[in-house]
């Protein structure tokens, strides 16, 4: 008996899929394009402890928004999977000679050593990865629910900010949500600021 089509996972792989048809040129510039709407960010001048991701499976490359903000001397972290609480993100300091392992998904991430990580409530500003998005600011993964669950951990009086940073062609009518999805107030394209 076969089970019918999740909506969900029909759209996952659809976005995945035309994310991946970005050429290396496209993905490049993306990235550039990507460095000029962060700076201009007003907020980014108050954010000391920033957590990005490294590009996989066609997501927008924030590399050279890192390189700008290592320049700005901002402190980055980089998500990695938690040894013991399954399921969970820890955050991990990340400079240029951070030594890189991949993790069971294949990306890259450094160790979680416990003088290297930042706990969640003192980062100040979070980029995450996304699938696709919609005009509400609602946030469709790679399905692992691994942000959804970190980011319900942050306290009720977080001022950390999250934004969702994302192709153009990642944007849909409407994303099928879950009770558990965490919404996004903020979604950065190469060519867009969303507010939601
Ligand atoms: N706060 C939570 N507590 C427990 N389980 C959760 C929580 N959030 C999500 N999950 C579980 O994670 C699974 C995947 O969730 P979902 O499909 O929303 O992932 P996603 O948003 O695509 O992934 P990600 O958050 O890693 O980007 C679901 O089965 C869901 O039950
Ligand atoms: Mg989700």
């Amino acid at each position: 008996m076969s089970l019918p089509p999740n909506p969900r996972q029909q759209l996952r792989a659809l976005i995945r899929q035309r994310r991946k048809q970005l050429t290396p040129n496209q993905q490049q510039l993306a990235a550039t394009q990507l460095v000029q709407q962060v700076l201009a960010l007003p907020l980014i001048q108050q954010k000391q402890h920033i957590a990005l991701y490294l590009a996989n499976d066609g997501e927008l490359d924030p590399y050279p928004l890192m390189q700008a903000l290592w320049q700005q001397g901002k402190q980055l972290y980089l998500p990695v999977l938690h040894p013991f609480n399954a399921g969970y993100l820890l955050f991990v300091h990340y400079t240029p000679d951070t030594l890189l392992y991949p993790n069971r998904f294949g990306i890259p991430e450094p160790l979680p050593e416990c003088h290297r990580v930042l706990p969640l409530r003192q980062l100040e500003l979070i980029f995450t990865p996304l699938v696709a998005f919609d005009q509400a600011g609602n946030r469709l993964g790679m399905g692992g629910g691994f942000y959804d669950r970190t980011l319900a951990q942050l306290p009720k009086d977080s001022t950390c900010e999250v934004i969702g940073l994302a192709h153009s062609c990642q944007q849909v009518e409407a994303v099928p949500t879950e009770a558990w999805d965490i919404p996004l107030k903020q979604i950065i394209t190469p060519e867009h600021m969303f507010e939601f």
